[in-house]
């Protein structure tokens, strides 16, 4: 009683900091690191510790504070945060200095994405590195390489089960090799991401199997019950997210135990509720920065917090949990960012976009608005949430993509569909029906993903090009590729190409026929590296050089254009339904972006555009052109203006 009234004082009015002995707390931290004071490397390190560790104390005594051992549990963690600052290599720290502070190279119009998988795309990390030129051509300035860690195969959920952080999947390479990647990438302009999945293991991490064999400290690394009394409790609230692998969210140890298991039966979550995980989490973490990463895609961020009686997902303690591991970065690693993968309702995927939290977020709701406005030809969603939620805090930015790994949900608000008389759960049975093929009229050659007809939900799988029906070669399908890209990128944020759709990689049945695949249609949009589609990437008479050349030159328009930093959008009514509008604010000028989604031309009527001055720049073609008496957008096409307020 007395010890949690102290406790609670820490965390009151009173800095904590000063509350608990910071400094002498750092003096443990540096005599256990083996560090010796005065060494200037260590003065940079009790700068932040000045600056963050007050965040850390109050963070940590939030979640773990009730505990008697919180103080423990947090000084071995500053411990591990000196030792790995020590370990940091030097070129690192230079880049940790040049990066302090600001956010510019990470918001500038020049940041291009790109996403593989390293075994699918170029066999292993040597194959990675011999493709630097082509991403260097493709001016990529972020590569993301699918999770390439050690997860047993063939059930690994793409490298999503993890069985060791450290290791590289030996498939693959090294984590020497790992390291000069990284560091080749670095002395290329490309930064380097790669997943933290840490929601969860594979059931073969070695903490598992601890605790599967029935060790009491491991069996405290998950969540697992002697009964289905608790996971009974847990089921009524939470969501299956693949139930066609399993029903609930728990799976049966062999000896009767239950485990918490969100995914698949072989990813195990882990158990925040327990400081140790915290602690051996923030140890991997900042392993995986010390080898040169420079963002870390944090995996599955809204299921990491449960609580009986919630649905488990989004709740106040993951962003807390996130905000810690965020105060061990800027302590131990201070330039490493997280992208935030949170797909689930916007406004909750907003509550993670925050500069203590996640600097960077996949944008779902843009994405699968591009998708549904290209299946209704009417933009009005979103348009709406380009108003509504697009806007971020200073010092964040989105990750704006057109296709990911991942299936599409539709994970538009059911309240904002309301508002414009749509009922979402039918819309979202239209969009399905439409990206399988099963509408009259649709073009999408699209794949159902986890069909679950107890509660009416699906998503859909399929690459870019095969939801646009490249298929049939038609210049339709080319533009639909380069307009739904022509909304990624422009509206604010990086850009990020699934690599492939840039050459319109068709989907791929193979899967059907590979281990471990055959039950998980993701795999028809993960295709082998399409060589075939590459080599035809520089003749424009081809779909694959239309769709290249189309892409080359938005990324060059992009680059040239200052106005397109950062994420700071005004809306612009265009009064056409068929015809998406919007404004981004530079210095004194500003780009007006219009993207035609209907099948015939369209207008933009001269009293719309009479803001604007009478003439304005068309930034693909270089050319002057007059605005003041409307504008005609050919099928699927865009335009970017630079314009002038009517004067
Ligand atoms: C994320 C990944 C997805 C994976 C899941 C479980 O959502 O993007 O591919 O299946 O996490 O790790
Ligand atoms: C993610 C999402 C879910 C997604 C899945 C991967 O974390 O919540 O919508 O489809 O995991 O497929």
């Amino acid at each position: 009683m007395v010890e949690s009234a102290s406790l609670d004082q820490a965390s009151g009015d009173q800095a904590p900091g000063d509350h608990l002995p910071g400094h002498q707390l750092l003096s443990v931290a540096a005599e256990r690191a083996g560090i010796r004071l005065g060494d200037p490397d260590w003065t940079d390190y009790e700068r932040r510790f000045d600056r963050h560790f007050p965040d850390l104390f109050r963070l940590f005594h939030q979640l773990y504070g009730s505990r008697p051992d919180w103080q423990e549990h947090l000084t071995s963690l500053l411990v591990e945060t000196a030792r790995s600052w020590k370990d940091r290599p030097a070129d690192l720290k230079v880049l940790d200095a040049e990066r302090d502070g600001t956010s510019d190279w990470f918001q500038s119009n020049r940041m291009l994405g790109g996403v593989c998988y390293v075994d699918r795309y170029a066999a292993d990390l040597e194959g990675v590195r011999a493709r630097i030129p082509y991403f260097k051509e493709l001016g990529l300035t972020y590569l993301h390489l699918m999770p390439l860690f050690l997860a047993p195969e063939p059930l690994s959920d793409g490298g999503y089960a993890v069985s060791s952080y450290r290791e590289v999947n030996p498939k693959l390479g090294t984590t020497e090799q790992l390291r000069e990647l990284a560091a080749e990438l670095r002395a290329n302009g490309i930064s380097l991401v790669v997943d933290f999945i840490f929601n969860h293991t594979s059931n073969e991490h070695e903490w598992a199997r601890k605790a599967a064999e029935g060790d009491p400290r491991y069996s405290d690394y998950y969540w697992i019950f002697p009964d289905r009394a608790m996971p009974d409790a847990y089921e009524q609230n939470v969501r299956e997210i693949f139930p066609e692998d399993h029903p609930g969210s728990f799976v049966e140890l062999p000896d009767g135990r239950w485990v918490w298991a969100t995914f698949h039966t072989f990813q195990w979550d882990l158990n925040y509720s327990n400081p140790e995980v915290f602690r051996a989490m923030a140890g991997e973490m900042l392993f995986l920065a010390n080898l040169g990463v420079d963002i870390l895609r944090m995996d599955a961020v809204a299921f990491i917090w449960k609580q009986l009686g919630t649905s488990c997902e989004n709740l106040p303690e993951a962003h807390t949990l996130l905000q810690a591991f965020n105060a061990v970065c800027r302590l131990a690693a201070p330039s490493l960012l997280f992208k935030s993968e949170a797909i689930v309702h916007p406004d909750e995927v907003a509550l993670y976009i925050d500069p203590a939290e996640c600097q960077l977020s996949y944008n779902p709701l843009q994405m699968a608005l591009i998708w549904e406005a290209m299946a209704t030809r009417n933009v009005s969603l979103l348009a709406q949430a380009l108003e509504r939620r697009h806007n971020i805090p200073d010092g964040t930015t989105w990750v704006n993509y057109v296709r990911s790994h991942d299936d599409i949900g539709w994970t538009f608000a059911d309240e904002d569909a309301a508002e414009l008389g749509i009922n979402g759960f039918d819309h979202r049975r239209f969009l399905n029906s439409f990206y399988v093929n099963r509408f009259p009229g649709s073009f999408a050659q699209g794949v159902p993903f986890q069909d679950n007809p107890r509660t009416g939900d699906c998503r859909i799988s399929g690459t870019t090009a095969s939801l646009c029906g490249l298929e049939d070669g038609s210049p339709e399908a080319i533009r639909r590729i380069l307009l739904a890209h022509s909304v990624a990128f422009s509206t604010g944020g990086i850009p990020l190409l699934y690599l492939g759709d840039e050459v319109g990689q068709l989907n791929d049945y193979q899967y059907a026929m590979e281990d471990g695949h055959e039950a998980d249609s993701r795999w028809v949009h993960r295709p082998q590296f399409p060589a075939e589609r590459y080599a035809k990437r520089t003749d424009p008479a081809t779909p694959e050089g239309a769709v290249f050349e189309g892409l080359r030159r938005m990324t060059a328009v992009r680059s040239g254009t200052p106005e397109l930093a950062g994420t700071r959008l005004l809306p612009f009514a265009t009064n056409n339904r068929g015809v998406l509008g919007y404004q981004r604010p530079g210095e004194g000028t500003r780009i007006l972006a219009l993207a035609n989604f209907s099948d015939d031309p369209q207008v933009v009527s001269a009293e719309t555009l009479s803001g604007f001055a009478a003439e304005a720049l068309d930034l693909f073609s270089g050319t002057t052109v007059r605005i003041d008496e409307g504008i005609v957008l050919r099928p699927q096409d865009y335009a970017w203006l630079r314009v002038m307020p009517a004067g």
